[in-house]
């Protein structure tokens, strides 16, 4: 057999998408239908800065809901990230059932990434080194992802890159029972992202839809993600960085930020993220801008085998 008769898929059920201008109101709703009447807030300076944390916590309060603020997640976090919010979400999550618990992961990719490992901890008694080891480990705390840049597609996945400070290297830490259970996309709260991180965070997107097309894990459905993926980033990503207050790009930008997250899901990525990682971990560099920085070389050096996936995105 050949084409599509020789190829076999086993795909997991995707997360409650909620999506568009305002989608955020709808979370309470979301919480409810998950049954948390908790929630541990993983978060940013960044973001309590440009007063989206509270305007979400605003929202969870007046739903009813405790609300425990952990807003101490760093760029590119590390293991000692993870440990510092171990005692808080142990604390807030433990009363009642840790299932009336919700870990709300608002932010970039970095808060995404620790909001997992985190509500693992909030589980376990572990360190993050222990995850990051891959020990077994016990079902985490739901996980409900809201993300501000678009992006890394983080909110499709249950495992997060954290970095081994020791080591000087990006792990991936996490487990299925932390992947997102509902993904709040609103355009809106991508509005105050600064212009340098909009055009960082749009190249991340679209390195994910370029690589995850000539993958060799690619199949057809990551690949009809990824193409679309390719398509609303290039015709986004421009307008964005030139208007951050241009919300049809915004929009265009944000989605297909998940639709790239949800092919790489599918299909791994290649060799510009894994110099990129490395890069980040030895510079300090910021994701997107290392990718950027190798993303022609590693095209050019592999378009012999990679062609006909180039050239969908020519
Ligand atoms: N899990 C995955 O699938 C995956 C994929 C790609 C990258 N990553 C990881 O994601 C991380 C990078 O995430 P990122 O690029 O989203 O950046 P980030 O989360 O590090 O955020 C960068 C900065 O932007 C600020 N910010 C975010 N949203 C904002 C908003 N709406 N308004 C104002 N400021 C805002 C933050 O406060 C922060 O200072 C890296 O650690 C990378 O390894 C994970």
């Amino acid at each position: 057999m050949t084409g599509l008769a020789a190829t076999t898929m086993s795909l997991e059920p995707s997360a409650r998408i909620e999506f568009g201008v305002g989608a955020i109101a709808r979370l309470p709703e979301c919480l409810d239908e998950l049954g948390a009447d908790r929630v541990f807030l993983v978060t940013d300076v960044g973001l309590r800065a440009a007063g989206v944390v509270d305007r979400v916590v605003g929202l969870l309060e007046s739903s009813g809901r405790a609300v425990t603020v952990h807003d101490a997640i760093t760029p590119n976090p590390g293991t000692a990230t993870l440990d510092a919010a171990t005692a808080a979400v142990r604390s807030a999550c433990s009363a009642g059932t840790a299932a009336g618990c919700a870990v709300v992961a608002l932010g970039g990719g970095s808060v995404l990434d620790a909001a997992k490992g985190i509500a693992l901890l909030g589980t376990n008694s572990a360190t993050a080194r222990d995850l990051a080891a891959g020990t077994a480990m016990r079902p985490g705390l739901l996980v409900v992802a809201v993300p501000t840049t678009a992006g890394t597609g983080a909110e499709t996945n249950g495992f997060g890159v954290i970095e081994d400070e020791r080591a000087h290297r990006k792990l991936y830490v996490g487990d299925a029972s932390v992947r997102p259970r509902v993904c709040v996309l609103d355009p809106e709260l991508t509005v105050g992202l600064p212009r340098a991180a909009t055009a960082a965070t749009g190249i991340d997107a679209l390195v994910h839809g370029i690589e995850s097309l000539a993958s060799r894990g690619a199949n057809p459905v990551s690949v009809a993600y990824a193409a679309e993926a390719v398509r609303l980033v290039s015709g986004s990503l421009a307008a964005a960085v030139a208007d951050g207050a241009d919300l049809e790009a915004r929009a265009q930008l944000l989605l297909g930020s998940h639709l790239a997250g949800r092919a790489l899901s599918i299909s791994g990525l290649g060799l510009v993220h894994g110099i990129a990682h490395a890069t980040t971990s030895h510079t300090g560099a910021v994701h997107g801008v290392a990718l950027a920085a190798v993303l022609t070389e590693v095209m050019e050096r592999t378009a012999a085998v990679a062609g006909p996936a180039y050239a969908r995105v020519a």
